[in-house]
């Protein structure tokens, strides 16, 4: 069957140290390193593969250290790795996490910037076998593009996470995703940028949802949009269809509580999952996938790190139970 996901995008070596607050300019701070495995797109593939889903990932690597980690990762959590060797080092991302679980990032693209549109083409392969296809903004637009291009011609479902917020974009990008998945600061650079309407995203968590739901078929009008919203929870918005019947085109989901020791890859959890589970369940209402994503994503905030964080099916059972 076509329970596969393809992620397309970045592998970053996280360079992470926790300190008591984030170091302001000029400060020199103390604080407890530790490297581990990152980048949005890994993150997500991570994600959607412990959730369940058959999972192939598509980025670029250097044959380095990192590129050697990558690789060893990806087979012990039996991704279908298709890695293109780039003569650039692998990505990094230096992370700082302060006490109450919030972060600070600067990513040195290296390798992921090489990714091309060609590489991405060429895994069409893994995209014919997929249901659906994720991918990010940490990777160069035209290899998104050709991602999401790849899955509207195999007709699986497309998934665009507009992250980071200041990532390039091009003008038809959008309308080439199914569902887009921004947080409150993506939502708004991409309501600035591809709907000219500017808000402050401080002031997005506490809009009523019927306007969120506005916004959000003004940037995408014939897709899905769910916007993640921290502590305010997430906003699913819909296009309107006759084929949903007297389900609602727009509704929210309370945050989820959690223990919270690092959010890094939280945004990234609620991805794969969400993919995983459109991928798994094709017969079930969106808003039990939803239901789920954010789920995972709470309590992949539990543990420290992005990828090594992403909770296993058993892990999400023995806390969800009956679910
Ligand atoms: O979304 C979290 C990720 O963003 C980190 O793993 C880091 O690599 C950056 O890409
Ligand atoms: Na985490």
């Amino acid at each position: 069957g076509r329970a596969g996901v393809v992620v397309v995008g970045s592998f970053n070596v996280d360079h992470v140290w926790r300190c008591a607050e984030l170091p302001p300019p000029g400060a020199t701070l103390a604080g407890d390193y530790a490297s581990s495995a990152g980048g949005k797109g890994f993150n997500q593939a991570i994600a959607a593969a412990r959730a369940g889903a058959r999972t192939t990932f598509v980025c670029a690597l250097g044959e380095d250290a990192g590129g050697r980690q990558a690789r060893a990762l990806a087979a012990a959590d039996h991704l279908d790795l298709r890695a293109a060797r780039s003569d650039a080092p692998t990505g990094t991302a230096g992370i700082f996490v302060d006490a109450r679980g919030r972060n600070s990032i600067v990513i040195g693209a290296g390798a992921n910037a090489t990714l091309s549109p060609g590489f991405v083409a060429a895994q069409d392969d893994a995209t014919a076998a997929a249901a659906v296809v994720l991918a990010q903004l940490e990777s160069p637009v035209a290899a998104v593009a050709q991602a999401l291009r790849g899955a509207r011609a195999a007709g699986a479902i497309a998934i665009l996470n507009p992250a980071p917020a200041n990532a390039p974009t091009s003008p038809g990008l959008l309308a080439l995703a199914d569902i887009l998945t921004p947080n409150e600061s993506e939502f708004a650079a991409l309501l600035a940028r591809h709907a000219d309407f500017r808000i402050d995203p401080a002031a997005l968590a506490g809009s009523e949802d019927a306007g969120l739901h506005a916004l959000a078929r003004r940037l995408l009008p014939h897709g899905t949009v769910v916007l993640t919203l921290g502590a305010s929870g997430l906003l699913v918005s819909h296009p309107p269809s006759a084929t949903r019947g007297d389900a609602r085109d727009c509704y929210r989901l309370a945050a989820e509580a959690a223990d919270v020791v690092d959010t890094t890859g939280a945004g990234d959890a609620c991805n794969g999952a969400l993919a995983a589970a459109l991928a798994l369940h094709p017969q079930r209402a969106f808003r039990e996938h939803a239901v789920f994503a954010n789920r995972y994503a709470a309590l992949s905030t539990e543990r420290a790190g992005a990828a090594a964080a992403m909770p296993s099916l058993t892990c999400f059972r023995a806390r969800h139970r009956g679910d």
